[in-house]
């Protein structure tokens, strides 16, 4: 199976790095910070995803908890993905994103009788759960609703919780509550007096950023072996969690090879399964770049300390969450060396740190830096933790750039509050 280049297959493209002449030009319109977007790039990463897999019963969903901008949630559908929803509010983005809700496959974990209640309204039909107590808990807010608000059907999947699959994880039911989960959906059919519900499902989440492609490739038949075991069985959704390549030409997960492999043990399956893809992460995390703009310089011992105007607040996943991202700087004069430099927010907190022991040139303020590959789980959790408001963020398509949030200001800072 070591099949990894095809000649049909889009490559997957590098990391979006504006130009000198770009950074300076979007600054000077949309000011500083800001979040820009290649969705030229995003179209072809999707595709490079997509021409990776063969199989042809493969459904692809953009998981929308890395970033939920309608503006790139609209690309996503455009290109004929689907979406996969986290939480209710993710649905609700897709939703008003334009995607039709049998286009939408949740999974969800702990979710309350009003939060079942809405999906259903939704008429969301394909739903992945978290434990027996919960399904038992959708099958009754589905009696609970009368025919004309509930889907026609439900496909429901379980989460796979196996240690040796899944390590140690939260989520998930195991194997052997299987058969006591198809219990529960044929009690709840028999008291509808109809087939509303179907166990159908197995939902694999190997946990987010994995680059190693073996550590999905090696459980691929472990996993249809346990789905052999559901009665229903009908479709295969084998997450989420494929990893993206932060340093640029280190490891990165292989879609050509995972494609060829998993296409491989499918179709040897005696009856065909539906096989839904559902990334995040690799799907758009290179194609975002935050810009900002340097305020003040100084040098420690050989060090050169640089303060910009963003905060790990705007993007919290170097600093906060772990995780390494390329700053680079986008110079407009000749700078011969590069010297040790911290990239620091523009606040006190002491993790206020965009980047740690980057090799930049020597810089004054006024000179910008793009930190690279933050499409992903970037402005999605940015936050008003300090107090700083968002930054804006603008789509690059076909040459053009636009606005698709805007920049807060301070009045955001209020927004809810009573006083
Ligand atoms: C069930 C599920 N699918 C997909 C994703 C997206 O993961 P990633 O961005 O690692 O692809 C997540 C992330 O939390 C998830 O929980």
């Amino acid at each position: 199976m070591a099949l990894t280049t095809s000649p049909q297959t889009v490559p997957m493209p590098a990391a979006f790095q504006p130009s000198v002449a770009l950074a300076a030009e979007l600054l000077q319109v949309y000011g500083s910070p800001l979040y820009v977007y290649d969705g030229d790039r995003l179209q072809e990463t999707l595709r490079h995803i997509t021409q990776a897999i063969p199989y042809p019963r493969t459904r692809f969903h953009f998981a929308t908890v890395t970033n939920g901008n309608i503006a790139l949630l609209q690309i996503v559908r455009d290109a004929g993905w689907g979406l996969h929803a986290n939480t209710p509010g993710d649905i609700y983005l897709g939703l008003q994103a334009g995607f039709e809700p049998e286009a939408i496959v949740y999974s969800g974990s702990n979710l309350s009788r009003d939060d079942m209640a809405q999906v259903l309204v939704w008429a969301i039909a394909t739903l992945n759960l978290d434990s027996l107590a919960q399904l038992e808990q959708l099958c009754e807010s589905c009696q609970t609703l009368d025919s004309a608000n509930r889907p026609p059907s439900l496909r429901l999947g379980l989460r796979l919780n196996d240690p040796a699959l899944t390590g140690d994880s939260r989520i998930g039911v195991r194997p052997e509550e299987f058969a006591a989960a198809q219990i529960l959906v044929d009690r709840a059919n028999e008291s509808m007096g109809s087939e509303t519900i179907k166990l159908c499902g197995l939902h694999f989440y190997r946990g987010t950023g994995t680059n190693a492609t073996q550590a999905f490739t090696q459980v691929i038949d472990r996993v249809l072996e346990l789905g052999q075991r559901l009665p229903d069985w009908a479709y295969l959704d084998f997450g989420g969690g494929f990893g993206h390549s932060y340093r640029h030409g280190g490891a990165a997960f292989d879609w050509l090879a995972f494609g060829q492999a998993i296409t491989a043990r499918l179709n040897q399956l005696p009856h065909a399964v539906d096989l839904v893809i559902e990334p995040g992460r690799a799907a758009i995390a290179g194609c975002a770049a935050l810009l900002t703009t340097v305020v003040s310089v100084k040098w420690q011992d050989d060090r050169q300390i640089v303060g910009v105007d963003t905060t790990v607040a705007n993007l919290s996943v170097p600093s906060v969450h772990g995780g390494y991202r390329e700053v680079v700087a986008l110079a407009t004069r000749p700078s011969p060396s590069t010297y040790p430099t911290d990239v620091c927010g523009n606040t006190t907190y002491s993790r206020d740190y965009l980047g740690r022991n980057c090799q930049l040139p020597k810089l004054a303020p006024g000179d910008v830096l793009a930190i690279l590959d933050v499409g992903a789980y970037g402005y999605a959790m940015a936050s008003h933790f300090l107090h700083r408001p968002r930054p804006a963020e603008v789509l690059l398509e076909s040459g053009q750039h636009r606005l698709i949030r805007q920049r807060e200001s301070y009045q955001s800072l209020l927004q809810n509050q009573i006083f």
